[in-house]
């Protein structure tokens, strides 16, 4: 199978080459882990070997990614203006249509990669999206789903919607046919797991990312927990965020 390689010598070793084309991969990690920096650092190398990548961003702004990118010393404007990478901002608070939006612009630029940055902000807001009342209307016009909302208690209803929308929402990724990390804030105190849980089970692969400081030495550590089409070199691997970006010592 082909994979996509993230140009980053010791985590392609532990994929056997790359990520397999079309997997759906969970980034997953606390904040501050070097989540949207392994993204656009996967997005960046691959841009430059002629793919066509989409980074769609619900927590910075186009302007905010560039100028990390650029102090990681990316040639970020190069591949923007030769329109290899398009960097989106979706405003999921303010835009109750933002799933619509970003169904437009992965439909009009056709990536082959893409990045959704992140799942988790996203599921926050989605019982709040245009695209979840749809489904409660849905819901409510079957059969089933008549007055399923005030059977059910609220929080459980909304737990299930959620856990609905992004099933769909990640069945529908699947279909534009491109390989996808989709990032996901774990919580501090059990990164093993994810906010929105549901979405481990619908994924190909999950990269966990993880620092912890004893005294004063911060350590970062990187684990493939799984990636379906592929063997994986398991293990939890040492890297460092640095003015390259994401690294794994040798
Ligand atoms: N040149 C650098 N050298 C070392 N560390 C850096 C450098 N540039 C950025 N960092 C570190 O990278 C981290 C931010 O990385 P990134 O934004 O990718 O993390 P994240 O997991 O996406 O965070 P968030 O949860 O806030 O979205 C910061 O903690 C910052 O200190
Ligand atoms: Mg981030």
């Amino acid at each position: 199978m082909d994979k996509i390689s993230f140009g980053i010598p010791g985590l392609d070793d532990s994929l056997f080459g790359g990520i397999p084309v079309g997997n759906l991969v969970l980034v997953s990690g606390s904040a501050g882990t070097g989540k949207s920096t392994l993204c656009m650092q996967f997005l960046v190398n691959n841009s430059n070997k002629g793919l066509r990548s989409l980074y769609i961003s619900t927590e910075q702004k186009e302007k905010d990614l560039i100028t990390q990118g650029k102090l990681y010393g990316w040639n970020m404007d190069d591949l923007i203006k030769s329109n290899q990478l398009r960097i989106v901002y979706v405003d999921i608070i303010k835009d109750s249509s933002f799933v619509d939006k970003i169904r437009d612009v992965i439909r009009e630029f056709k990536p082959n990669l893409l990045v959704i940055d992140s799942l988790s902000t996203m599921s926050d807001f989605a019982t709040l999206s245009d695209y979840s009342k749809n489904l409660v209307l849905k819901g409510a016009s079957h059969a089933f789903g008549q007055g399923l909302s005030t059977v059910i208690p609220k929080p459980v209803f909304e737990k299930a919607i959620m856990k609905q929308l992004l099933s769909m929402f990640l069945a529908e990724i699947r279909n534009y046919n491109t390989t996808t990390l989709l990032t996901s804030e774990a919580p501090v105190n059990n990164e093993y797991s994810t906010f929105e849980s549901a979405s481990e089970f619908f994924v190909d692969g999950i990269i966990s990312l993880k620092s912890r400081s004893v005294d004063d030495i911060l350590s970062r550590t990187i684990e493939i927990r799984k990636m379906r089409y592929t063997k994986i070199n398991g293990g939890v691997k040492a890297y460092e965020l640095s003015d390259n970006g994401v690294t794994l010592p040798w």
